[in-house]
C-alpha cells in the first residue's frame, strides 16, 4: 500500500504538529503517529516554556544563561536565533488556543527554573504540555490539508539504498529521502509513505534507561532510523538527567517539575541538610547537570535510596494552587507535599544530541529535516537549559517548514521505483519471548554504566554486552514478521550504542557528560561535537 504527499512528519509531539500547521498551506500533509496523536513527551511537559517577556529580562540575559548552561559547546547563533524568535512563537500558541497561566492583572504569569537568572518560564500551572498539544491537536485536525496516521510506527527511512540495484551500505554522494516505511500497528501491514519531504519530529528516547520520566513512546527510532539511512548523528553522550522525580513511582518515573524548586523548593538530604549550597552558589536552582551530580553524590555518600525536595515552609494553598498536578499525584502516594518533604532521585529525561541539523532544520540527507528532541541544532550545547527544548522545537520546526517549502517548491520530483516491504518472516513466539528480556537488560546495562557517572571501563563494559544484544536483535529482526515491540527493541540497542561510542570518544568531562578518567574539562581538544556517520541499511 502506498501513500502520497508533499510533507511527511513522523511524530505528533510539539515539533511535528507546529511543522505541519505551517506547512500546510502549501500541500498536502501526512502525520504519522505511533500510537494515540497526543502521546507524545510534550504531553507530559509540566514547567513550561522559557522566553522574554518580563521587563527586567533581556535577549542577552536568556542568550547568556543557554550558553552558561551548555558549558561551552551551544551554537551561539542556533542559540540566538532561538531566544530572538521564541516570544513571537510562544504569542502565536496563545492565537492558536494555548491558556497559559496569568497574573491577577492579566499579564502571562512567569516562573523560575533552575539556570535562568530571570523569571521566563511561561506556563499553565504545571499540566503546560498538555494544554499546548490540546491546542496543536485541534488547530491541525482542522486543516482540510492534514491526515493523521495513528498507531503506525516508522520503521526506516526509504532512500536510495531501498532501490533495486544500488548496493547495500554503499557511501553515495547525496543520500535522498523518500519517506518512510511504516507498519499499522492495528493490521499489522507494513505501507509506503512517499513524499517529497521528510520531517522527522519522533522526539527522545530516555526509555533506553531504566528510569526515566519519559513515556513508552520515547524509545530514541528517529535518531535510529536516521542513523541506519547515514545522516550525521551528534552529541549522544549528553543524557540530561533530571534531578527530581518521585522516588519509586513506577515506569515512567512521576517528575516533581523544577518550577518547584523555582517556587522556593529546597533539596536537603534525608537528615535535613540543605547540601547544595555545598556544590554551586546558585543552591537548588543551579542548573540540572551539577544538581543531579550533587544528589548522585550524596546518595552514594550516605547509601540512602532518595534526598528530599522540601516545600513545607511555602505557604500551602499557594503550593496548591501554582502545582494542582503535583499535589493530586503525590497525594496518591500518601504524601501531602504541604507538610512533608518529596523523596526524589534523578531519572534520565532529555537527550541533547540527535540527528545534525543546520540552522533551517535540514540533515545531511536531502529532504530529511529534523526537528525537537530528535534533534541536534546546537542550541544545548553540552546540558540543556530548562525549558528551552519547547522553545527551540517551536522555532526550528517552523525555519524547517519554511525551507521545506521552498526546497518543494524550487525542484521538480519524479518518485524512483521503491519496492514494497517484503516481510515474509514468520514470528517465533519462543524465540521472541528470550529477545524480549533484552529491552530490560539493555536499560539496566544503561542505568547502571552510561549513567550520571561514567568510567571508561563500565563504557566498555555496556559497549560489549550491549553489542552482543544488538545483534541478536537484529538477526531476529532479519527473519521475523515485524511487531511495534521488536521495532522498539531494535532502536533502543541501536541509541545505546550511539550514546556509548560518543561517551567514549569524548576524552573530558563536560556538562552531562562526567567521566571518571577525565574528570576535567579540556577546552584544546574538545570544544567541538562528537559525529558519528555510518550506513547500517
Ligand atoms: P515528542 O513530544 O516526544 O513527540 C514525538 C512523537 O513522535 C510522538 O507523537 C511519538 O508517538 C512519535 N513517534 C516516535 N517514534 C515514532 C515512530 N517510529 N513512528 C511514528 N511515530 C513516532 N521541556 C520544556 O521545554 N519544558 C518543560 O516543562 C518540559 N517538561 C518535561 C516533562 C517531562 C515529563 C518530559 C518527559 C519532558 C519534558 N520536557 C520539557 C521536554 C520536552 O517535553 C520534549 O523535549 C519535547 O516535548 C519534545 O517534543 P517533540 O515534538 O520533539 O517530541
Ligand atoms: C520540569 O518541569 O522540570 C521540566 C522542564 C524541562 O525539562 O525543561
Amino acid at each position: 500500500m502506498e501513500i502520497i504527499s508533499d510533507f511527511l512528519v513522523i511524530g505528533s509531539g510539539i515539533a511535528g504538529l507546529f511543522y505541519a500547521l505551517k506547512v500546510a498551506d502549501y500541500g498536502q500533509v501526512v502525520i504519522i503517529t505511533k500510537k494515540e496523536r497526543a502521546e507524545s513527551n510534550t504531553n507530559y511537559a509540566q514547567g513550561g516554556i522559557a522566553s522574554v517577556f518580563s521587563p527586567d529580562d533581556s535577549y542577552e540575559l536568556h542568550i547568556q544563561d543557554t550558553l552558561n548552561a551548555g558549558a561551552g559547546l551551544c551554537k551561539r547563533e542556533a542559540v540566538e536565533i532561538m531566544v530572538r524568535e521564541g516570544p513571537k512563537k510562544v504569542e502565536e500558541l496563545i492565537q492558536i488556543g494555548v491558556e497559559f497561566t496569568r497574573t491577577q492583572n492579566g499579564k502571562l504569569d512567569l516562573g523560575m527554573e533552575g539556570g535562568h537568572s530571570r523569571k521566563r518560564i511561561v506556563h499553565a500551572k504545571d499540566l503546560t504540555g498538555r494544554e499546548i498539544e490540546r491546542a496543536l491537536i485541534e488547530k491541525v485536525l482542522s486543516h482540510p490539508n492534514v491526515k493523521i496516521f495513528e498507531h503506525h510506527v516508522a520503521i526506516d527511512l526509504i532512500t536510495e539504498h531501498h532501490l533495486v540495484g544500488i548496493e547495500k551500505g554503499k557511501k553515495l554522494d547525496n543520500i535522498h529521502c523518500w519517506g518512510v516505511y511504516a507498519l499499522d500497528v492495528k493490521t499489522g501491514v507494513v505501507k509506503k509513505f512517499l513524499s517529497k519531504v521528510t520531517m522527522l519530529a519522533t522526539g527522545g528516547l530516555g526509555q533506553v534507561y531504566l528510569h526515566t520520566t519519559n513515556p513508552l513512546i520515547a524509545t530514541g527510532d528517529g535518531v535510529a532510523m536516521a542513523y541506519r539511512a547515514g545522516a550525521k548523528i551528534a552529541n549522544m553522550e549528553f543524557i540530561q538527567f533530571h534531578p527530581t522525580t518521585l522516588y519509586n513511582s513506577g515506569s515512567p518515573a512521576f517528575l516533581i517539575s523544577e518550577a518547584v524548586r523555582g517556587f522556593g523548593g529546597i533539596l536537603r538530604t534525608k537528615k535535613g541538610e540543605d547540601f547544595m549550597k555545598k556544590y554551586d552558589p546558585r543552591g537548588s536552582l543551579a542548573p540540572r547537570d551539577i544538581v543531579a551530580r550533587a544528589i548522585d553524590t550524596e546518595l552514594k555518600k550516605s547509601g540512602d535510596e532518595y534526598v528530599y525536595l522540601d516545600l513545607t515552609h511555602l505557604d500551602p494553598d499557594k503550593v496548591k494552587d501554582r502545582f494542582p498536578h503535583i499535589y493530586e499525584k503525590c497525594l496518591e502516594f500518601k504524601i501531602d507535599i504541604t507538610k512533608e518533604p518529596i523523596p526524589v532521585v534523578p531519572a534520565a529525561h532529555y537527550s541533547c544530541g540527535g540527528v545534525l541539523t543546520d540552522l533551517w532544520g535540514r540533515s545531511s540527507i536531502v529532504g530529511l529535516y529534523a526537528a525537537g528532541e530528535v534533534a541536534m541544532t546546537g542550541v544545548h550545547g553540552a546540558n540543556r537549559l530548562a525549558s528551552n527544548s519547547l522553545l527551540e522545537a517551536l522555532v526550528f520546526s517552523e525555519r524547517a517548514a519554511i525551507d521545506s517549502v521552498r526546497f518543494v517548491n524550487e525542484n521538480f520530483f519524479k518518485f524512483p521505483e521503491i519496492p514494497d516491504w517484503v516481510d515474509t518472516g514468520i514470528f517465533n513466539m519462543e524465540e521472541w519471548v528470550l529477545i524480549s528480556h533484552d529491552k530490560k537488560e539493555i536499560q539496566q546495562l544503561m542505568w547502571d554504566y552510561v549513567g550520571i557517572v561514567r568510567s571508561t571501563l563500565r563504557l566498555e563494559r555496556a559497549k560489549r554486552r550491549i553489542e552482543l544484544i544488538a545483534n541478536e536483535v537484529e538477526e531476529f529482526y532479519k527473519k521475523t514478521k515485524v511487531t511495534a515491540e521488536i521495532l522498539e527493541l531494535r532502536n533502543l540497542a541501536t541509541v545505546a550504542l550511539l550514546i556509548i561510542r560518543s561517551a567514549l570518544m569524548r576524552k573530558e568531562s563536560r556538562g552531562l557528560h562526567f567521566n571518571t578518567d577525565y574528570p576535567y574539562r579540556d577546552d584544546e581538544n574538545w570544544l567541538r561535537d562528537t559525529i558519528i556517520q555510518d550506513i547500517r541499511i
